[in-house]
């Protein structure tokens, strides 16, 4: 089978690797792709945001499965224009998408499924916004509704830092995304993510992980895209995760298929773990990156079928994914100025010195110039590495790290802090 592959960074190119590995797979292409992709697909100009386009060279080249990697195209309603044609697609129409396009969406959604998550208010002005906030207790979350690449969510520690969040959402500083917001009631607890096949009827589990979402050691600094990630997330015990599928994921593919918006494919849930139990933060209606290149690692199955029984709606009676009892955890290797604007162009070396021991380096941000790898985004590379438990995986993937030249860049050396110092003891 032929599978067209859309997206340019480190997640896709994990789903790459992985596709690339399956007996099913015939030829992969990816639009745009990235030098890592290419050694696993033919990289093709194909614009995800034309519809008919996609639809032509998906018939021209016999595509039997379309994979979206970002959460734009789905948001776009590139699903239901593949799916409208009979072409297989891993990836939410464009209603169902509303669940990472729209955070009001998502929070009425829980309100009418009973689904555990933060108490909340949506407004369309800035003076409904303003006259909620003295019901809020602080700190206060202040949230875009809409897709602002991970930056539309602000934490108020006092009342006028609340005030001069709704100002800045509404007098555009998310642009249309922050025409209307959601107010949160601040939640405390641990933080991991937890991730779920669904085909529109019957949900999968496919394991946990935990990212780091901020750019400095210790969790300081601004937000990024996550800096490191690593799979499972032990924080989530088999309990844990069963309350997850019971209170939150299945609810939502339930109510979601009962109310005509059926959800297919992978539900990305960032969850709290407070004291009351998980709460749901946020969805997104996609892999995570770089919670994907942790989860690819460890997966023990052919990634094709599975993507492929999710698009055709065949996961009933699936077992879930089998997942490799060890630990991987990715560190990302950015440019300088990340979260900022990235110093682009510098040269990176020695990538298969550092692929030693089971060590993969997954390209995000990369582009070939001259014959030359050099840095062509924020993230660069994603150093991903495999142990026995977060401690030994964490070891591996900084012996990778230093054995790659990229002078321009940086990483976090402490990815999977909490994991090392529980396993200390
Ligand atoms: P989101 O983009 O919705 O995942 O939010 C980004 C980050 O903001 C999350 O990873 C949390 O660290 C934090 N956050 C969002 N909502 C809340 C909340 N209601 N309580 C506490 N922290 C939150
Ligand atoms: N790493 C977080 C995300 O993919 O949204």
């Amino acid at each position: 089978m032929n599978v067209l592959l859309l997206g340019s960074g480190g997640r896709e190119h994990a789903l790459a690797w992985k596709l690339a590995q399956s007996p099913r797979l015939s030829k992969l292409f990816a639009a745009p792709g990235n030098p890592g992709i290419a050694a696993h697909a033919a990289l093709v100009e194909v614009d995800p945001a034309n519809h008919d386009g996609v639809i032509a060279f998906c018939r021209e080249n016999a595509i039997g499965l379309v994979v979206v990697g970002p959460e734009a195209p789905l948001v776009d309603g590139l699903g239901n224009a593949l799916r409208a044609v009979g072409i297989p697609v891993f990836g939410p129409d464009q209603a169902a998408a509303q669940l990472e396009g729209s955070k009001g969406f998502t929070k009425d959604l829980c309100q009418r499924a009973g689904i555990p998550t933060a108490g909340y208010l949506r407004a369309q002005s800035r003076e409904d916004a303003l006259a909620a906030l003295p019901g809020f207790g602080l700190p206060v979350v202040i949230k875009a509704d809409g897709l602002a690449a991970g930056k539309g969510v602000i934490i108020a520690e006092t009342a006028a830092e609340a005030e001069a969040a709704v100002n800045e959402m509404f007098e555009g500083a998310f642009g249309a995304a922050g025409a209307s917001v959601v107010i949160e009631e601040f939640m405390t607890g641990e933080e991991a993510s937890f991730f779920a096949l669904c085909d529109g009827k019957t949900v999968l589990p496919f394991g946990s992980a935990q990212d780091h979402k901020r750019v400095g050691e210790g969790d300081t600094g601004p937000n990024t895209g996550g800096m490191g990630a690593y799979s499972p997330a032990r924080v989530l015990t088999a309990e844990l995760q069963q309350r997850v599928m019971d209170e939150i994921i299945t609810p939502t593919a339930r109510t979601m298929a009962a109310e005509g918006t059926p959800y297919s494919g992978v539900f990305f849930a960032g969850l709290m773990l407070t004291a009351e139990g998980p709460k749901l933060i946020e969805y997104n209606a996609r892999f995570g990156d770089p919670e994907c290149q942790v989860l690819m690692t460890r997966l023990d199955e052919d990634l094709l079928d599975l993507l492929l029984a999710t698009a055709e709606g065949r996961l009933e009676g699936h077992t879930p994914p089998k997942m490799r009892d060890e630990v991987t955890l990715t560190v990302v290797m950015a440019a300088n100025g990340y979260p900022g604007t990235p110093e682009k162009g510098g040269a990176i070396g020695n990538i298969e010195a550092a692929e030693v021991d089971g060590a993969k380096v997954f390209h995000a941000g990369t582009a070939l110039k001259d014959g030359v790898l050099v840095a062509n985004g924020g993230r660069v590379l994603n150093v991903t590495a495999t142990g026995a438990n977060v401690t030994a995986a964490q070891a591996g993937a900084y012996r990778a790290v230093d054995a790659i030249n990229f002078a321009t860049g940086f990483c976090r050396r402490d990815i999977g802090w909490r994991e090392v110092e529980r396993e200390r003891g």
